[in-house]
């Protein structure tokens, strides 16, 4: 029976050190560190993440700044929008909820944010320079796996990973910091053929595909690391991508859903929002 890897638990002392690391940097530099929270329309589940990360960084010491535009928002708006945040000393973090309304160019929008102050680590800088092996800002999501995999000691080095989901959020990423830490990589995807064999030979599987419990319990090699991203409301509840029951069976460890990479994500969120805000007053100083 596998170990459950406690989001809830890793994240609460993340935070907590978080927390302890801001009321450091506020006594320093007299104001705390600042995040922008754009959301663009009113899709439910944006609503939803939008409250819950403001909400963390209130609770660590974090002030968030929201903004929140109507659906049909013209795109050139937003971009002015990100542009007048880019250039305001209190804002050291920039984050626009993902998806946004079609009419508006994700990436046109994800480009004009200033590199220093994408929290979520999706600016093609930041991509780039994770993809060169000199990584700067980390996506969340991966990000948060890597921890969860370190605070347990899992060994990485000479496995093989298999990742099903190939998003620039967390699929590409992750592959990214599995082979920065010598996993033999492999990206399973919608059209991946024989996908049940590829995750049967995997020693870490980490399912970021979206579809509820699509990864069966039984293909899951025995002693096999599983890390499952997925968030999937059905009409049973919340469902990750991995069927839990089962799959917990053969594993060595596993996330659960809900409280597993969830919490984790959100708390890599604030950890980026601080390191930008250090970034930030650095460079500050460096022009004074
Ligand atoms: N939508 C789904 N996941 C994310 C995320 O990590 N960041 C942002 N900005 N939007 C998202």
């Amino acid at each position: 029976m596998a170990i459950i890897l406690n989001g809830n638990e890793l994240s609460a002392r993340k935070r907590e050190q978080i927390a302890q690391e801001t009321r450091v940097f506020a006594a320093q530099h007299g104001r705390a560190p600042g995040l922008a929270v754009i959301l663009v329309g009113d899709d439910p589940a944006s609503s939803i993440y939008v409250r819950t990360k403001k909400n963390d960084c209130t609770q660590v010491g974090i002030r968030s700044f929201d903004h929140h535009l109507p659906e049909h928002t013209e795109a050139e708006e937003v971009l002015s929008l990100i542009k007048t945040l880019n250039a305001d000393g209190e804002v050291d973090g920039i984050l626009v909820q993902l998806p946004l309304p079609a009419h508006i160019d994700t990436q046109e929008v994800l480009l004009t944010i200033d590199p220093a102050k994408d929290v979520d680590g999706f600016h093609p800088y930041n991509m780039g320079r994770l993809l060169v092996g000199e990584p700067t800002i980390l996506p969340c999501t991966p990000s948060g796996v890597m921890y969860m995999l370190r605070e347990h000691s899992v060994e990485i080095k000479g496995k093989d990973a298999v990742i099903v989901g190939r998003s620039n959020i967390v699929g590409k990423p992750m592959a990214l910091l599995l082979m920065m830490e010598h996993a033999t990589v492999t990206i399973c995807h919608s059209r991946t053929r024989n996908l049940d064999q590829k995750i049967a030979a995997a020693d870490i599987v980490v399912a970021a595909i979206g579809k509820a419990e699509m990864i069966k319990g039984e293909w899951i090699k025995e002693g096999a690391v599983v890390i499952d991203v997925g968030m999937n409301r059905t009409e049973a509840g919340l469902k990750g991508d991995v069927s839990f029951e089962a799959a917990r069976e053969h594993a060595s460890y596993i996330t659960p859903v809900p409280g597993g990479v969830g919490p984790m994500t959100r708390a890599m969120l604030l950890e980026n929002t601080l390191v930008a805000a250090r970034g930030h007053q650095k460079n500050r100083a460096a022009k004074t």
